[in-house]
Formats: C-alpha cells, sequence, structure tokens
C-alpha cells in the first residue's frame, strides 16, 4: 500500500498527510527497566494507553505504530516519528539513526541524560525525585548557562545522613560531578576540570568555622580558578558566606554558587543570606522548591501520555495546515508547495514543544510540575551607591544613619524536570551585565585637558577630557550610567571660572601642573564611598589615606621651555668658513713658506753671468709673491730655478684647495644661518648654567622626583639646587620672563605645551622652545575607595585600552600638539627659506672701513711728520754753500 501511495504522490517521495495516516515506530529498550516483568507490563501497557490517547486528541486523521522490544529496527521503512523508552547511550545511537531518515524523534531516557538537541526532537530524562541535581547541572551546562571551565566543589555530607541512602549520597556527588565534565555532542561545551572538598556539619558553629577555614585556605585559587560550587544543607550556607568573605575570596572576580541541598523545600528563604552580602559580589542560589504532595504523578506513563498528547495534537494542526493548503492551490501544486519532509520535521517538532510548555505549565494534569528548582542571583554591584549616594550628598555626614545597601535577590530562572532550565536573567547576573545599566555617582573637578567642566549657555552640564573619554568607555565595558556629582565649591570654581577668564581664554586650557591639586573634598567623597570613581587625573605620588589609585591613565613627563634660539650674529660671516686655528695656520704657512722661497733662491747654484732672480731678492718680497698667489694673483717674475719654481707650483695647488673649500663653506653658510645651541636638556641646561636661571612652579611635585633622585643622580641634584621657584598663578609672567630673559621654565610637558599655545594666539608668534628630552616621567590616575572591590576590574578595562591604543588616541585629540609652533620645532623654518642679502656679508664691509681708516691715520701722520720734517728744514739755519 504504501508503496503505491508513494508512487502515486509523485513529486515528494513521502506521503502528505491527507494521503496517509503518519507511522510511527515504537522501540522499548529492555535495558532501560529494572526488571523483566516491568518491562512486560509496559510493553502490554503502551500501545492500550497510545491508542487512547490517540482516539481522544485526533478527530480527523489517526498515528499508525509498531511497538518493537528492540532497537535493531529497520527506520527506512516510511515511518515519520520515532518513539523511544531507552537508555542514553541507545538514544543517541537512536538520535543519529533518525536524523539519517529525518523522523520526529521523541525520547524517553534515564536520568542524566543530556537532551537532544532542539532541532532534532523531544526528549525528557525520567528523574526519580531527590535525584535531580545531577539533571539540573546538566542542562545547566547543555544550554550555556554555566560555563565554568574550573570548579572548586565544596560538598557537605547531607546525602550521607539518611541513613539509608549512603550509596545513594555519594553515587548524587559524583553523578552532579559527572555531569558538569561529561563530553558533550556540542563542542562548544568544554570541559570543565574540577576540584572537589569535602566537608562535615558540625553542630558547633565555631568548630564549623574553622573546619570550613582550613578547607578554602587551601584552595589555591591561581590554579583551580575563582568558580565554587558548594552543595551544602541551609544551615551551613551562612557560615561558609562568612569564612569566604573573611579570607577575601568573594569578589566580581570569583563567582559563588549554593546548591541548597536540603529537601524541606518550605524552609528554605534565601532571603535571610542578604546581610552575608557585600559590594562587588557574585553569588547565586540554586534551592528546592518542590512541593510534592500526593497528586504528584511522576511516572513513566503520564509522561508518555503527556507526550503522546502534544505529538497527536501537533500532528493535527499540520494535517489542518495541510488541508488548508489543499483546498487553495490545485493537486499539481499541491504536490510541489507542501513541506518537505525535514520542513515538516522541524515544523511538528516546533508545535510539539510549544504544546508541551502550554501543558506542563497549565498545571493540570502535568507530571513535572512538582519537582520545581528555583535560581535566585544576588543584585550588589554598585547597590550601595545607587540606593544612598545622592540625596545624602546635600545632607551633613552625621544624619547619614546605618547604610541601607540596596542588595537584592532575584529569581533568575526555574528548572522542571520536563522543560529544563527557564532562565529569564542570567544566573551571575553582574558576570554577564556587569553593573546592569544602573546609574553610579562619580566626583571629578575642572582640571584640563583632563577634565574639561563647563555649563553650556543654557546652564547644562558638559563634561569632557581624557578622563571622561575613558570613563565613558569603561561605563559600556561594565554597561553602568553614571552622574557626576560635585562638591559645592568645586561646582562655585567652575561657574567663576565660565563667567571669568582673563588668561584662560578657552576653558579647555590647562594651567600649570601645580594648579591641579585634587580638591580636598572630592577626596572626601571618594574615601567615603559616596562616589564609584573619582573621574580625574592625578599625580601618582604619595598615598592619600583611605584611596587606591586605578592603573595609569597617561604619563606625564617634564620638559624644559627655554626661549626660542636667536641666529648668531653675521659681523663675522666671512670668517666663519675657517676656524681661528685654520686661519692662523694659513697665515704661518704664509710666512713660511715666503721665507723658504726666499732661501730656496738665494741658495740655488747658479752660473755667475746669470742675474739675481728679480722680484725674488727679499724675504719681503717672496712672501709678497705667495701672498699675492694665495689671492689668485700671479707675480710678475718667476724664479729661474727649478727647485723654487717646484715650491711655487705646489703652492698654487694649495691656494686652489684652500680657495675651493673657503667659498663652498661661505655659501652654505650664507644659505644656513648658524643658530644658538637650544637648551634640549637637563645637561645642555647645567652647561650654560652661568648664563640660565630656571624655575619650576613653587609647589611642583617636581621638587620630590628630584630631591629622591639628587641622591644618585649629581645632575638632578644640581638642578634642584639652582632651581628658582614660579609663581603658579602668574603663567603670563612666567612667559614674559622666559622671553626676555635668560629664564628656563620647567613643568609638565603637556602645561608648556599649553603656555606656548595661549602665548601664540596672543601673539601670534612663536618665542619658546620646549626641550627634546623629557627627563622624568610623573604617572597619572584615577582615583577609587582604597577596599573597592572593582579596581582589579577597572584596571583590567584601563589596560585594555591601553593595548588597543584608545588612550594614545583620546590623548592626541586633545593636546594642541599640532600647531604652528611645535611644527616650527623640529624644522627651522627661518633657516630653510633664508636668502643671502646684503646683512650676510656685513662684515667684509666693517673689514674694508677699518682699513679705509687705518690709511686715513696712516695717511695724515705721514702728511704731518712730512710737513713738521720740512718745517724744522726750514727753520734749521743753513750754511750757505756757494
Ligand atoms: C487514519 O486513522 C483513523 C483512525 O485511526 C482512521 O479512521 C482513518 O481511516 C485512517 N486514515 C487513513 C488514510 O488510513
Ligand atoms: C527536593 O524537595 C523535595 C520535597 O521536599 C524532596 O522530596 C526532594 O528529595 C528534594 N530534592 C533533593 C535533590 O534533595
Ligand atoms: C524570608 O525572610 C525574610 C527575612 O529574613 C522575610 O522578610 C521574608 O518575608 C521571608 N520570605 C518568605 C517567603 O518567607
Ligand atoms: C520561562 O518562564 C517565563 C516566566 O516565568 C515564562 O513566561 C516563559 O514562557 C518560560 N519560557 C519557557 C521556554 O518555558
Ligand atoms: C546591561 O544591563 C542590562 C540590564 O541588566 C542588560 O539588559 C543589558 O543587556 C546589559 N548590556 C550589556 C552590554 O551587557
Ligand atoms: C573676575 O575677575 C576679576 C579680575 O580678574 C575679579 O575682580 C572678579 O571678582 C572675577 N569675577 C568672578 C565672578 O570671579
Ligand atoms: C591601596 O593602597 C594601599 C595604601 O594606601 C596599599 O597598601 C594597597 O596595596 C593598595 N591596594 C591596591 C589593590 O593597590
Ligand atoms: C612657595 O609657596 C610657599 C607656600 O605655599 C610659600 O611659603 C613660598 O613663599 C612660595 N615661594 C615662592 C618663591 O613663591
Amino acid at each position: 500500500l504504501f508503496y503505491w501511495l508513494n508512487y502515486a504522490t509523485g513529486y515528494n517521495d513521502f506521503p502528505s498527510l491527507i494521503t496517509a495516516n503518519v507511522t510511527m515506530a515504537v522501540i522499548i529498550e529492555k535495558g532501560f527497566f529494572i526488571d523483566v516483568e516491568d518491562y512486560n507490563r509496559t510493553l502490554s501497557q503502551i500501545s492500550v494507553v497510545m491508542n487512547e490517547i490517540i482516539k481522544k486528541e485526533m478527530q480527523i486523521s489517526g498515528i499508525e505504530f509498531n511497538v518493537f522490544g528492540d532497537t535493531n529496527v529497520n527506520l527506512k521503512q516510511d515511518y515519520t516519528i520515532l518513539f523511544s523508552i531507552a537508555s542514553c547511550q541507545v538514544t543517541w545511537q537512536l538520535l543519529e539513526r533518525a536524523q539519517k531518515e529525518k523522523l520526529v524523534y521523541v525520547a524517553i531516557t534515564d536520568p542524566d541524560c543530556p537532551r537532544l538537541p532542539k532541532d532534532a526532537g523531544v526528549s525528557l530524562s525520567l528523574i526519580v525525585p531527590g535525584q535531580e541535581l545531577p539533571q539540573i547541572f546538566l542542562d545547566l551546562r547543555t544550554t550555556g548557562v554555566l560555563s565554568w571551565p574550573k570548579v572548586n566543589f565544596i560538598h557537605d555530607d547531607t546525602f550521607d545522613r539518611s541513613k539509608l541512602r549512603i550509596c545513594a549520597a555519594r553515587d548524587t556527588i559524583s553523578r552532579v560531578v559527572k555531569a558538569l565534565s561529561v563530553e558533550l555532542s556540542d563542542k562548544r561545551l568544554k570541559l570543565s576540570t574540577r576540584a572537589l572538598f569535602s566537608t562535615k556539619f558540625e553542630k558547633d558553629k565555631s568548630t564549623m568555622k574553622l573546619r570550613i577555614h582550613k578547607i578554602l585556605s587551601d584552595v589555591h585559587v591561581d590554579q583551580l580558578g575563582n568558580c565554587f560550587m558548594v552543595i551544602v544543607t541551609i544551615d551551613m550556607v551562612s557560615t561558609i558566606m562568612e569564612v569566604a568573605k573573611s579570607l577575601k575570596m568573594v569578589h566580581p572576580g570569583s563567582q559563588w554558587l549554593y546548591v541548597i541541598s536540603d529537601g524541606a523545600s518550605s524552609e528554605v528563604n534565601v532571603t535571610s543570606f542578604l546581610e552575608f552580602l557585600n559590594e562587588g559580589e557574585n553569588v547565586a542560589f540554586i534551592y528546592n522548591a518542590t512541593s510534592l504532595n500526593p497528586e504528584c504523578n511522576m511516572g513513566l506513563m503520564c509522561h508518555i501520555k503527556e507526550m503522546m498528547k502534544a505529538l497527536a495534537i501537533s500532528l493535527e494542526n499540520s494535517l489542518l495546515t495541510e488541508l488548508e493548503l489543499y483546498d487553495r492551490v490545485t493537486e499539481e501544486e499541491f504536490e510541489v508547495v507542501r513541506l518537505s519532509k525535514t520542513d515538516r520535521k522541524k515544523e511538528i517538532i516546533r508545535s510539539m514543544n510549544k504544546e508541551l510548555r502550554k501543558i506542563r505549565s497549565s498545571r493540570v494534569n502535568s507530571c513535572s510540575e512538582c519537582v520545581n528548582w528555583r535560581m535566585s542571583s544576588a543584585i550588589t554591584w554598585g547597590a550601595s551607591f545607587a540606593t544612598s549616594a545622592y540625596h545624602q550628598l546635600q545632607r551633613p555626614s552625621s544624619d547619614l544613619g546605618p547604610r541601607n545597601a540596596g542588595y537584592q535577590l532575584i529569581d533568575v530562572g526555574t528548572w522542571i524536570p520536563g522543560l529544563g532550565v527557564n532562565m529569564t536573567e542570567p544566573l551571575f547576573a553582574h558576570v554577564s551585565h556587569g553593573f546592569r545599566g544602573i546609574c553610579l555617582p562619580v566626583s571629578s573637578f575642572h582640571n584640563p585637558p583632563w577634565q574639561i567642566l563647563k555649563y553650556s549657555k543654557t546652564g547644562l552640564r558638559e563634561f569632557t577630557g581624557l578622563t571622561f573619554d575613558i570613563l565613558n568607555h569603561l561605563s559600556v565595558k561594565l554597561n553602568f550610567t553614571y552622574k557626576v556629582l560635585l562638591p559645592t565649591n568645586v561646582e562655585a570654581s567652575i561657574k567663576a571660572l565660565n563667567n571669568n577668564s582673563s588668561f584662560f581664554k578657552n576653558l579647555d586650557v590647562a594651567a600649570m601642573s601645580v594648579m591641579q591639586k585634587v580638591p580636598q573634598e572630592v577626596l572626601e567623597l571618594v574615601r567615603s564611598k559616596k562616589v564609584f570613581i573619582a573621574a580625574l587625573a592625578a599625580s601618582v605620588i604619595e598615598h592619600t589615606r583611605g584611596i587606591n589609585f586605578t592603573a595609569y591613565v597617561a604619563v606625564q613627563t617634564y620638559a624644559l621651555l627655554s626661549a626660542r634660539p636667536k641666529s648668531l650674529s653675521r659681523v663675522f660671516l666671512f670668517m666663519a668658513p675657517y676656524t681661528s686655528e685654520t686661519w692662523g695656520c694659513l697665515i704661518s704657512s704664509l710666512i713660511l713658506i715666503g721665507s723658504i722661497l726666499y732661501l730656496m733662491v738665494k741658495f740655488s747654484p747658479r752660473p755667475s753671468d746669470i742675474q739675481d732672480t728679480i722680484g725674488f731678492t727679499t724675504t719681503w718680497q717672496c712672501n709678497w709673491y705667495i701672498y699675492g698667489a694665495l689671492l689668485q694673483q700671479g707675480g710678475m717674475h718667476l724664479p729661474k730655478a727649478d727647485s723654487a719654481r717646484l715650491i711655487i707650483g705646489t703652492w698654487w695647488l694649495v691656494v686652489m684647495v684652500v680657495v675651493a673649500t673657503y667659498s663652498g663653506n661661505l655659501i652654505a653658510f650664507l644659505t644656513f644661518p648658524r643658530m644658538d645651541a637650544p637648551i634640549d636638556s637637563v645637561d645642555d641646561l647645567l652647561a650654560r648654567s652661568e648664563e640660565f636661571t630656571w624655575a619650576f612652579p613653587n609647589g611642583s611635585s617636581i621638587e620630590l622626583y628630584l630631591g629622591a633622585l639628587a641622591d644618585d643622580d649629581v645632575r638632578y641634584k644640581r638642578l634642584l639646587e639652582g632651581a628658582q621657584r614660579q609663581d603658579p598663578t602668574n603663567p603670563s609672567q612666567a612667559l614674559e620672563r622666559v622671553k626676555s630673559e635668560n629664564y628656563v621654565l620647567i613643568d609638565w610637558r603637556i602645561s608648556l605645551a599649553f603656555l606656548m599655545k595661549m602665548d601664540l594666539l596672543d601673539t601670534g608668534t612663536c618665542y619658546f622652545h620646549v626641550s627634546a628630552e623629557n627627563f622624568i616621567r610623573e604617572n597619572m590616575a584615577m582615583m577609587i575607595a582604597h577596599d573597592s572591590p572593582y579596581l582589579p576590574l577597572i584596571n583590567d578595562a584601563i589596560k585594555r585600552m591601553h593595548e588597543s591604543g584608545l588612550i594614545t588616541k583620546w590623548m592626541s585629540d586633545r593636546t594642541p600638539i599640532k600647531d604652528k609652533c611645535w611644527e616650527g620645532l623640529k624644522i627651522n623654518q627661518e633657516a630653510t627659506n633664508h636668502k643671502v642679502n646684503m646683512g650676510d656679508m656685513q662684515g667684509i664691509f666693517f673689514v674694508l672701513a677699518i682699513g679705509f681708516s687705518i690709511a686715513v691715520i696712516v695717511i695724515n701722520f705721514e702728511f704731518f711728520s712730512h710737513k713738521r720734517k720740512k718745517a724744522a728744514e726750514k727753520n734749521f739755519v743753513q750754511p750757505f754753500v756757494s
């Protein structure tokens, strides 16, 4: 019949629900049952039960089913549904075969079996009430709710206490452990490793404390991880919470899951643990909320009925859909457009799950609603800030009263055998969602470029600057929003600055480093934990009581501000190509060569008839000749002797080299004027300590650094000893001094940059030079209360921001490095654009003028001495000689 139907239906090689009732293979594994009797009973009952349900739930169709007692059924025979009651292993084997044949798979398995994948089938583990824990953890794992890579188990002897169930007890723990570490088909869910610690319940609380203390202090969290699963009775929970807290093992980086194993559900009131919670803890509870009553029906048959019912209803729905489709289209079209076998399978499974949810949550005739576990998660992060801080700021601190931290426990999910876990929130709310979007108070003060606080025209507050860049990023990472609390005087000073900014034309400009001391009021807010963090960058120098610094957010370096080096005088530029030594040598060689030439000419042997060489008869003449040659003026004569000519020839070569070098250098000096040496390092400054005075802002922390370094480094000692103190409130005066005196200002590079920028805006010219060397590094960090649990979290986030280069980018966006002045520092603009002019050769004219003056003096002198001689001759009565 089926083959014929297949043939008849044509396009799809499986029958439509209209043409044939679906067929189902029911496989019942013998090994699933405790004894043969049980098995036989089930076998005989199952057909009856199933037929009953089919008749009851299906009006227009039916299910044809075959019951098999062994698992080697040929599933190829056009089944649509596979229903199995089998052990876990067999079930998963059958799943493979069912998937090959695209069957809808409905399975009932023994406990501790992972549920079938969502789109492959519907499964249920047959739980024995009281032994559901392993299944819970298996479900938590497969659904990804609990994905700890390492688990520390701490369990007590709960299960041992009822003497009857000793075996079951040890069994439960080992089964839980197995559930957490068994390999799953979904490879994304990794195995977790675990360490086991067992303890015992003690009547005496202090003994119990000691025992737990010993166990917990033995846990090496660096190897074993920070995830703890505590499976104990309710009496022990508070003790463990206390001890763990005292050992500082509960913090934002650790997770504690308390599984309260007590059966008596009515007594479990987890709210009582609120008082043991603290800021920043990740604690969750799983507890038994089962209320067993006699009507609870948990047997196999109940589950079979329930599942059959869901199956029947979804099949009917499917059929109705197909019928509807069939009515609308022609027969041929219908064959093309109706669902394929895979799609129909998915459709049926989806609708079955829906039906099951409906049946199970209806709590009428449901088999599994009795067993019920609840999960609660503690909401602690930021709770103490969120509730109290805002309103308390305005009030004097005396009437704060006891801090009512807003910790709470929220229900995050449930577990029932049929549906498994149903989470409405993550088990550890804070691990997944950080601060869960709450609003935290932070504090700050105006301190550009780190924090720029402004009031807009409409009175709105605006916060920008590097620290707010960081805080914004942090708030995204940790999932919180923030509100800035400003102490009254800080707020007043910002308002004043808004109305009144004489030197600081705009508020984004930094003052000198020392102006940026954190106001005491802000420190107090941090210390008293009224704010989550102080969004500011402060120098990490000394420890302030009650306050810790975060990881550094920026590094400040100190630099030297001096006047821009001037170009050197041009008067002696014509002398510049040679050093004075070279000039000296040149003049000496002139004299020396002249003398040698004279000797050579004089003592060269020659025939007697030849006259003395004209023009070389005295040393004077020889020198004159050599001098002429140097200026490339040839003499009238040449010596006759070859030896002397050789000397002159050699000299001409020397002259060529000397002249070429001179003119080459001269051109170079004309185009690139020489500059005064800039102050580019501490060494430069100290080398010219006679010439310069230097200062740093009065009260600057550099004084501390230099003081500390002075013992090791004599340079810093000299720097410190020679330094004056600049009044930091008057930066314009400092700039004036730098411009007009030989005054060097030492401060943060960034402050100097801002000062330069200010001056550039004022004057339009760059008068300053900032040293290339940075000589002391100062870390800047935010502030947080000293015992804040969030410090590692924040440090981690800041470290990531450093690594990703975000902070560097923000920093360069916020600092005015790229203005005209800083560009000018790198290349000397004047030098590159220099045109040679008369001024460059002024020295020559001076020499000429001096020459003229001397000539005039000499001529006058000669004139007068001649005149006097004449006059003397006239007065002298000469004997008349005739
Ligand atoms: C399907 O089953 C119902 C009841 O079990 C029966 O009345 C009906 O004839 C069957 N339909 C087909 C096509 O076999
Ligand atoms: C849960 O509570 C029920 C009812 O009190 C009890 O029968 C069952 O054994 C408990 N489950 C576990 C795992 O203790
Ligand atoms: C749980 O205990 C708290 C006090 O610890 C109490 O206020 C609350 O009503 C209790 N809840 C239940 C359901 O008993
Ligand atoms: C999970 O529980 C919530 C409320 O408790 C319910 O609305 C929702 O339908 C449940 N989800 C599932 C898949 O059962
Ligand atoms: C932030 O917390 C809210 C509230 O719990 C949550 O809905 C949201 O998904 C969280 N955001 C992130 C990015 O974790
Ligand atoms: C503004 O500055 C002037 C002089 O610098 C000062 O006298 C005045 O008090 C300031 N005003 C405010 C509101 O600070
Ligand atoms: C916090 O500061 C104190 C000193 O004030 C220091 O001893 C402690 O180590 C700091 N804590 C952290 C986590 O850096
Ligand atoms: C530096 O400041 C201190 C106190 O703040 C003050 O006593 C001292 O006179 C100041 N020195 C100079 C040179 O301004």
